[in-house]
């Protein structure tokens, strides 16, 4: 039988995930379909009650729906819980489980490139907006002791670093550099540098150590004006677009039954429609 997944978001035609899910089973032969759903925020509750019965081995769920089916599931796992949003749903059991897969996909992209990082003890993340909940829960996970928010909004970055309780501290993102010294390992998760624009309002990486691991998940550009200043300083890098790949190899594997891999092959064949 063929199986189907698909991604369901609101607006959905900017996914990447069917480029990559198509490419995967394509790859290994596999009969099955990956579709995007618009699904608007009133259709959504609907939606998620009834996919199993359209033929859906589940999917992605991606903006603006994800806090939404993390209150509405029942079933989640761990770092869905930690996260507080839902970017990946399969049936078990006849129920609806639910995770979220950026923490691993993030860790899982730097594994690729500089295993190291997790000797790491200290991290700065950059931002305290959707994106950078899913990475502080993988510097966790990860063993880091000190996990700085830096905030434009301090105060967000307080909230958040209170949601996480334990090892996690704000600051105001103009006092970032102060901390550099101390960093092993630098995260920006805010949208500076997307579509080439200059690192403004980043702070400048010149104290930071030079065993440093600088990292960025915006990643149209690949290099980011960000992770140009980090190379111009001799300071290791990782592009955001392995955490992209990463993060769906979890779904793929719960819905068609393979384990699929980041390879070379499906980096270029991304890069080549972004
Ligand atoms: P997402 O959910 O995708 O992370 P978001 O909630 O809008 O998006 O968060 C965006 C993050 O980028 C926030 O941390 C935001 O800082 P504020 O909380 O102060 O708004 C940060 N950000 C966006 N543009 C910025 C800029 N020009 N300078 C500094 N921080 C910026």
């Amino acid at each position: 039988m063929t199986k189907k997944a698909f991604v369901a978001g609101w607006p959905i035609s900017h996914s990447k995930s069917p480029l990559l899910h198509g490419f995967w089973l394509k790859e290994y032969g596999i009969e099955g379909s990956y579709e995007a759903l618009p699904v608007s925020n009133e259709a959504f509750e609907t939606f998620l009650n009834g996919f199993g019965e359209s033929g859906y081995s589940g999917g992605n769920i991606t903006i603006p729906h994800k806090e939404k089916a993390f209150q509405l599931l029942e079933n989640l796992d761990e770092a869905a819980k930690a996260i507080g949003a839902v970017n990946t749903i399969w049936i078990e059991e006849d129920k609806v489980c639910g995770s979220n897969t950026d923490a691993y996909g993030f860790a899982a992209n730097l594994d690729d490139h500089h295993p190291e990082w997790r000797d790491g003890k200290t991290a700065l993340v950059i931002g305290a907006g959707g994106a950078s909940r899913a990475i502080i829960h993988a510097l966790l996970q990860a063993g880091f002791d000190n996990v700085y928010i830096a905030n434009r909004t301090v105060e967000r970055a307080k909230a958040l670093a209170k949601s996480f309780g334990q090892n996690c501290y704000s600051l105001a993102l103009a006092d970032a550099c102060s901390y550099f010294s101390g960093t092993d390992l630098v995260v920006n998760t805010t949208s500076i540098g997307m579509k080439g624009e200059t690192s403004e309002g980043l702070p400048d990486l010149k104290e930071l150590p030079n065993h440093a691991i600088v990292t960025d998940i915006v990643y149209t550009p690949l290099q980011t004006p960000f992770l140009k200043s980090a190379n111009s300083y001799g300071l290791k890098t990782v592009d955001g677009l392995g955490m992209l790949l990463h993060q769906a190899v979890p779904g793929f594997e719960k819905w068609f039954g393979h384990r699929p891999a980041v390879t070379k092959d499906l980096r270029e064949f991304v890069l080549g429609e972004v």
